[in-house]
């Protein structure tokens, strides 16, 4: 290969790049509903130890195979464990093709509500206009479908054809900060509404009463997915830090932003949520129902600044969805430039068709297409679509963990893990034995915790 590697400019670059990964529509999207569904308190207390007991080791495992090698998921686990570890990359790489293929159409699904909430704002919320009608009548769209991630996935490519520097790190520089300041303004306008109270008590006051035991373990399946972790991602993104930079303190401004946003995102939605009469008893049934059709509405007739925030909403779905879907690409882009050689121009635009195959029967899972829209593998799946996301969540992320979490705890030396991890960077909070028990023990017993419940039909889609 005569192409250098990548670099990450700088400590910052690299840390709002993965966060950018982290943050996504696992933040906006499935959070808050599944919060919704497990009740709130208790679920969020759990979830939040398992981001620290799980989460938190293990995206210090996955950037420390990365740098440790300076190879994207395949090489860098053979070379850290041993050959045979790369089969574990490869499911990785398979993970991330398959993550994004249907994930670019939820993408999608936010410009389509861009659009519609610019042209809400300008003319008025139509009176009368049932959003769930119009959320059926758009996914059901097949030319609308296929347009709105065909317009995803080449934004997706554009990022990832001008490399880590040029195309990732400077897209994170420029949206995460935005995507910050869009979510500052939407907390100070559902603060200020009349169901924030009861939002913040339902989101923070636990009752264990209230929890389901499988509650716990969707909140630690959706502690995984809402990292980036389990199929290689941060290992891709670790290969590209320098060395003077602590893989520490990097992990855990990561894991505490993505927290951070998570919770907020959901006290805005809640907020909004508690504050129309009723509005509590008809959320819920679907995860689409909160961002996709509750919300939409209530912009136009509940919150404060609504004309002006709606449109800004959706924007901030669609960023933080690209700067998830480009580090999904790069997942199997740098695989494809690592292992066989190939340039990143024509390997990036490779990667990027051939996951927009996929990309487009995940697409026409909602339209009267014969397969696409019936296929029922997984008992309750219908459609290409959910069956893709099912066999994501709930089989390719959970064991990829567990294979990740093994090949780090039990086949790297611990000279070999702690060199990464401790050096005169460290910050004086971080144990290398704790952490090394928390990566050979805790982790993978809790990981095989939801392997085992999934092989007895826990569904965590
Ligand atoms: N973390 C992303 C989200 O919360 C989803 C995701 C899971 C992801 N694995 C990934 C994104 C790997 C990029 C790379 O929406």
């Amino acid at each position: 290969m005569t192409e250098q590697r990548g670099n990450w400019t700088s400590s910052a670059g690299f840390v709002l790049a993965a966060t950018g990964s982290a943050i996504g529509l696992g933040n906006l999207w499935k959070f808050p509903f599944i919060t919704w569904e497990n009740n709130g308190g208790a679920f969020v207390l759990v979830y939040l130890v398992c981001i620290a007991a799980v989460g938190l080791p293990i995206m210090m495992a996955e950037l420390l195979v990365g740098r440790k090698t300076q190879k994207s998921a395949v090489g860098a686990l053979k070379e850290a464990a041993g050959p045979a570890w790369g089969l574990v990359g490869l499911w990785g790489v398979l993970c991330g093709f398959t993550l994004l293929s249907y994930y670019t159409v939820i993408a999608g699904w936010s410009l389509f509500y861009f659009v519609q909430t610019i042209g809400w704002t300008a003319s008025g919320f139509p009176a009368g206009l049932a959003t769930g009608d119009l959320f059926g009548e758009q996914v059901s769209n097949a030319p609308l479908q296929l347009m709105m991630s065909l317009g995803f996935s080449i934004a997706t490519v554009s990022v990832v054809y001008f490399g880590v520097q040029r195309g990732i790190e400077r897209i994170a520089r420029l949206f995460l900060p935005i995507l910050f300041a869009i979510l500052v303004l939407m907390l100070v306008s559902a603060l200020g509404m009349s169901g924030a109270g009861e939002a913040i008590a339902f989101i923070f006051r636990p009752s264990f009463s209230e929890l389901e035991p499988v509650g716990v373990l969707e909140a630690l399946g959706h502690s995984f997915f809402t990292l980036s972790l389990g199929m290689g991602a941060m290992i891709t993104y670790g290969s590209y830090i320098a060395r003077n930079q602590s893989l520490v303190k990097a992990a855990g401004t990561i894991v505490l932003l993505d927290t951070v946003i998570a919770l907020v995102a959901t006290v805005i939605m809640f907020s909004v949520i508690f504050s129309v009469a009723g509005m509590a008893e008809q959320v819920g049934g679907s995860t689409v129902g909160m961002l996709f059709i509750s919300l939409p509405e209530l912009f136009y007739t509940e919150v404060p600044f609504g004309i002006i925030l709606g449109p800004l909403f959706y924007v901030l779905v669609a960023l933080a969805a690209l700067t998830s879907t480009m580090s999904l690409l790069e997942v199997v882009t740098s695989y494809v430039i690592d292992e066989h050689g190939i340039e990143r121009h024509k390997a990036t635009v490779m990667c990027g068709s051939a996951v927009f195959v996929f990309t487009i029967f995940a697409a026409l899972s909602f339209s009267d297409v014969p397969f696409l829209s019936t296929l029922a593998v997984f008992e309750g799946k219908t459609g290409w679509f959910e069956t893709a996301d099912h066999f994501v969540s709930n089989w390719m992320l959970p064991t990829g963990g567990l294979a990740i979490t093994i090949a780090v705890g039990w086949f790297m030396t611990r000279e070999q893990s702690e060199s990464e991890l401790v050096d005169e960077t460290t910050p004086g909070w971080f144990s290398y034995g704790v952490w090394r028990f928390f990566i050979r023990y805790v982790a993978p017993v809790a990981v095989a915790a939801i392997v085992i419940a999934v092989l007895r039909g826990t569904d965590f889609s």
